[in-house]
């Protein structure tokens, strides 16, 4: 998914883990006079747009009030509009153009993997900084931590701002193969390819000694060629018979790590990162013995290029016109453009 570090166009990637791209670390709660005025700004500037807010959602049988992720504290820069967000879902709709892709991709791994992948998608997205951090070795000292990249509810607890945030439960809570979609949260300016809200699906398969033994290669050779074969296969169902090729690069919770990318119209698109788990990450979790891959991949990056959709604001959209152009099970229908510009509310072009 396409998320900037800084604005600037030569240093936008399309991860906020990656190290080429690292600026200076900012304390999350620094009391300087920038930082909370810049949170006082930002709450005006939400208020001016707040629509009515639900006081108190629901998610995954865990009910939040909306007391418990806004407040006026400086540990806490949640506003409303992103507040507002919590609990849509949009990856759990099958008419929408995110949930019509979410099931595309279940339906290649039910059908590669005879269904063994557990699917998750209603994980709370309110998660400790350990989940979202330290679990998956993201340095202390990392930029995605600072406060202005990401949302903080208070000292320890933020909105995940990836889904990598719960592989180390779900590895300790003993599952081997799995997918995790939701909603992620990043502080980030709004543009036609960027949104504070976004979606993504994460996914995990840990081997057995028995299985690399018997090929003949060594664990992680054995695992990088099976990461390989499996999103070369995804790629494939999504967008047809299209050139590939990996990029090497780099996540803290990975080694190796690649980027797959495909020709697509005429350009390299780069359609997700992945690589060989790190292995403390597998021994924090009770797995010494194992090696394992993953992968995470933005849902609207690649939505917006098999619907044809031009702009990232559009999949909050509620006006009939856009969300009656797509149904289940239809990925890659040809989204027919209106004049969004007048009928998308205010707040989804300046949020937050
Ligand atoms: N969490 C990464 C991000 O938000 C995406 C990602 C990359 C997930 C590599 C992975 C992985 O599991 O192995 O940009």
């Amino acid at each position: 998914m396409a998320i900037s570090l800084t604005h600037s166009i030569v240093c936008r990637p399309s991860s906020l883990f990656q190290r080429y791209c690292f600026r200076n670390f900012t304390v999350p709660f620094s009391s300087t006079y920038a930082t909370s005025s810049a949170l006082s700004a930002n709450k005006v500037r939400s208020h001016k747009w707040r629509q009515p807010v639900v006081s108190v959602l629901e998610i995954g049988g865990v009910k939040i009030g909306r007391d418990d992720v806004v407040r006026d504290d400086p540990t806490n820069n949640v506003p409303d509009t992103v507040f507002s967000k919590l609990g849509m879902q949009l990856h759990r709709r099958d008419q929408h153009p995110i949930g019509i892709l979410k099931n595309a991709i279940y339906d290649y791994f039910d059908k590669t993997y005879a269904e063994k992948f557990d699917k998750f998608d209603d994980l709370c997205p309110i998660v400790s900084v350990k989940e979202n951090f330290d679990d998956v070795l993201v340095p202390a000292d990392h930029v995605s931590r600072s406060y202005n990249d990401t949302y903080y509810v208070d000292a320890q607890t933020v909105l995940r701002c990836h889904t990598s945030a719960h592989q180390a439960e779900l590895l300790r809570r003993g599952h081997t193969q799995f997918l995790v979609t939701g909603d992620v949260y990043r502080r980030d300016s709004i543009d036609s390819t960027h949104y504070p809200v976004f979606h993504q699906m994460e996914g995990v398969r840990v081997f057995n000694p028995n299985e690399w033994e018997e090929s003949g290669v060594d664990a992680t050779s054995y695992a990088a060629g099976d990461l390989k074969k499996c999103l070369e296969g995804l790629a494939r169902h999504l967008f047809g018979a299209v050139e590939m090729r990996w990029v090497d690069t780099y996540f803290p919770f990975t080694n190796p790590s690649f980027e797959l990318e495909i020709y697509f119209q005429e350009k390299w698109l780069e359609v997700l990162g992945c690589g060989v788990t790190e292995q403390e990450i597998l021994k924090r979790s009770g797995k010494t013995n194992n090696v394992a891959w993953a992968f995470g991949l933005g849902l609207e990056r690649l939505a917006m290029v098999l619907f044809e959709i031009p702009d990232i604001r559009l999949f909050w959209s509620t006006d009939e016109r856009f969300t009656s152009q797509f149904s289940e099970g239809q990925l890659g229908v040809k989204f027919k453009p209106f004049s969004k510009v007048k009928h998308l509310s205010p707040c989804l072009w300046t949020m937050p």
